[in-house]
């Protein structure tokens, strides 16, 4: 088993970030639809902070943290923590590649953010496709409270609105 670094993302692993993305698009359709530029995919509007996991210097994961108000089901999860939207923050961008799952590489991202004090003591969201599919089953196992779901605001490459679950961090 390599050796696993959790690092903030430089400009510097914008490429290799991008590639590792390109393989989980193709093996998972994530994100459904290919960015027309994908560096721009991974610094959007309001981004906090990013990360990548390296084995022996690979990229092999990464995870964002974003400003709250994207975040679909926002008002649900703000009324749920007991906050407005500016007292929450967004978890966003998750993957890793599919040759290095099942190692608890997102379990250690979702950690490293969870530790930042770039987070300002805002309480954690996030949405994700409601396909009862790894992903959501991460987000479960760590505690994640699930607060609502229903139709995306957006619609896939098929046209059809598929349905999100939006999660609130336990801590
Ligand atoms: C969701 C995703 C990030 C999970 O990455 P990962 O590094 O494999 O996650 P983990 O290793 O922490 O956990 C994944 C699985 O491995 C299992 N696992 C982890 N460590 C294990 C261990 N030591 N022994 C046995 N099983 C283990 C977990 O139980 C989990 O199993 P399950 O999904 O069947 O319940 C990854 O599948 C992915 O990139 N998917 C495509 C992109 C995506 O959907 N992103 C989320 C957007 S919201």
């Amino acid at each position: 088993m390599p050796d696993l670094l959790i690092a903030q993302r430089h400009s510097a692993h914008l490429d290799r970030v991008v590639e590792a993305l390109r393989q989980v698009h193709e093996s998972d359709g994530y994100p459904m639809v290919w960015p027309d530029d994908p560096v721009a995919w991974l610094t959007p509007a309001g981004w906090i902070g990013a990360w990548v996991a390296l084995a022996d210097g690979v990229v092999v994961g990464h995870v964002m943290l974003v400003a709250a108000d994207g975040v679909e089901h926002i008002e649900e999860l703000a009324a749920a923590a007991r906050t407005s939207v500016t007292g929450l923050a967004g978890v966003s961008r998750l993957f890793v590649t599919p040759k290095a799952r099942g190692s608890r590489i997102a379990s250690a991202l979702l950690e490293r953010v969870e530790d930042t004090p770039t987070r300002r003591g805002r309480r954690l969201v996030l949405d994700v496709v409601d396909d009862c599919g790894p992903a959501v089953r991460l987000y479960e196992r760590l505690g994640w409270v699930r607060v609502a779901s229903g139709p995306a605001a957006w619609t896939g490459p098929d046209g059809v609105r598929p349905r999100t679950a939006a999660y609130l961090c336990p801590r």
